[in-house]
């Protein structure tokens, strides 16, 4: 993919795959997007498809499936214990992560949870690198906490550094010596750094967490949910990575770890979670949490055919041309908008572009949402579906104040594979449009606010007519364009 020169100098990402299914897309026109978006009560999560154009919410189970992967969902054998399919989806874990013990789940969360039900007591404290929504819920509602010490740079939106997903390491030594090694059950390193913009960490820097865990007996669980991206990442960032195989860099990051665990919604391109570990102990200990939770062993709440279609794509994760797509796409899609002013994380990073609502529009109070405002307003011009991952998707603290966000971002994932270059660039368009007329954007209010990952279903009102003036502006831009 990047190897391709254009000999007129374009820099352009280049697919090396090409497209045998489709689905049609509608794209309503903008008063029926406003009326979605009321419906909706300005929550992306609760729009439907039927009214989305460009759905990048998320990544998670939507990524584009391959020919290989498909072929292998036929062949799936299928029985409540020892399905020949378990065994495959089994040694090809082995295969890439090198470790003992294999234990299938229905999902990341599932995997978060059993963890924690394991390792968190109360008064527990787990450092990590930056916390991801339903594992801090999780280690909460074990009675635990959890301490974020991410590098300084790691909360600087637009910064040079290529490994925002670093831990601090001096950090981590005062937050055992604060705590105490026997209050710190593990130490959580995510791969692909999620809520800060899809930010890397570097093999280096893990080789540190490595050696302080060691000096205090305590293990480190790494969330390879995003573990792609953060490959290509070190492949091509990172100077002792550029000599080595895909598979040698995932070995050397499975080798520094206890216990991996992942969303296969995300890697593999699947639908399902694993956890891996070469300690007996651990493994018995989260055996007898599996049925429980999950399914018999040999299925752990997973369909056969997502285990065939989960072992094709964690191999086929192995391949530096698959596995660059995304963050190519995503680079290009960064860089057309920094060429347009508009505000966004830099590097870029993995999982999907990402908004500077904070800058984007200035003139919203964090209490009125700014992230989330900023993805109704999108959507109403141009129907693109974002998430908002700011101060809407943290919880409010026991008093009942908002915790506001240290970014506002909205996230325009780009599931891998799915979308066009020149979908791209439509989206690029309108979010200069936007941009342009940011100054029509107003905040948001709760309406309806659950109290647990009230980002899920919370529905919010406007607090003015802002959006029927953004929609009238459209129309006095664009005509009777769509
Ligand atoms: N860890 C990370 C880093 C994640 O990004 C996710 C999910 C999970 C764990 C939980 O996995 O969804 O399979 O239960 N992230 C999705 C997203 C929801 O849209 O970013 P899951």
């Amino acid at each position: 993919m990047s190897e391709v020169k254009f000999f007129y100098g374009e820099n352009i990402p280049l697919e090396m795959h090409k497209v045998r299914i489709v689905q049609k897309l509608n794209l309503v026109p903008i008063e029926r997007r406003l009326e979605a978006m009321t419906e909706a009560g300005n929550n992306t999560f609760l729009l439907k498809n039927r009214d989305i154009f460009l759905d990048m919410l998320t990544d998670s189970g939507v990524n584009a499936m391959s020919d290989k992967q498909l072929a292998a969902m036929m062949e799936a054998d299928d029985s409540y214990a020892g399905s020949e399919t378990f065994t495959k989806l089994e040694n090809k874990m082995i295969d890439v992560f090198g470790k003992k013990f294999f234990l299938p789940a229905h999902q990341g969360r599932a995997c978060e949870n059993i963890i924690s039900q394991i390792f968190v007591k109360p008064g527990s404290v787990v450092p990590m690198n930056y916390h991801f929504t339903t594992t801090k819920a999780h280690i909460v509602l074990n009675g635990g906490s959890i301490e974020e010490i991410p590098i300084a740079e790691a909360l600087n939106v637009n910064s040079k550094d290529l490994f925002k997903g670093n831990m601090d390491i001096a950090k981590l030594n005062a937050v055992i010596e604060k705590y105490g090694a026997e209050n710190v059950p593990f130490v959580r390193l995510e791969a692909g750094t999620n809520l800060i913009g899809g930010q890397p960490f570097s093999l280096e820097n893990m080789r540190e967490v490595r050696k302080v865990c060691d000096k205090y007996g305590i293990m480190i669980v790494l969330d390879a949910s995003l573990l792609s991206d953060n490959l290509y990442f070190l492949k091509t960032r990172e100077e002792q990575c550029k000599e080595m195989s895909i598979r040698e860099i995932t070995r050397a990051l499975s080798d520094l770890s206890d216990i991996i665990y992942f969303s296969a919604r995300k890697l593999g391109s699947a639908r399902g979670g694993a956890i891996c570990t070469d300690d007996e102990n651990f493994y018995m200990k989260i055996r007898e949490f599996l049925p429980l939770y999950e399914g018999f062993l040999t299925y752990g709440g997973m369909s056969v055919r997502e285990m065939e279609a989960m072992a094709v794509g964690l191999d086929e994760t192995m391949d530096e041309n698959m596995i660059n797509q995304g963050p190519q796409f995503i680079a290009y899609m960064t860089e057309e908008l920094l060429k347009k002013g508009v505000p966004v994380v830099t590097p870029p990073g993995g999982l999907g572009c990402h908004l500077n609502a904070m800058e984007f529009v200035d003139h919203i109070p964090q209490n009125q949402y700014p992230a989330g405002a900023l993805g109704a307003a999108l959507f109403i011009v141009s129907g693109v579906r974002g998430m908002e991952r700011g101060t809407l998707s943290e919880q409010r603290d026991e008093s009942g104040n908002e915790t506001f966000s240290n970014m506002e971002l909205l996230r325009l994932a780009l599931p891998r594979r799915v979308f066009t270059l020149s979908q791209v660039k439509y989206a690029v368009d309108r979010i200069g449009w936007l941009y342009e007329n940011r100054k029509l954007i107003g905040g948001l209010t709760f309406v309806d606010e659950p109290k647990i990952l009230r980002f899920f279903f919370g529905r919010l009102g406007t607090v003015s007519d802002w959006q029927s003036q953004l929609v009238n502006k459209f129309r006095a831009d664009f005509g009777d364009s769509l």
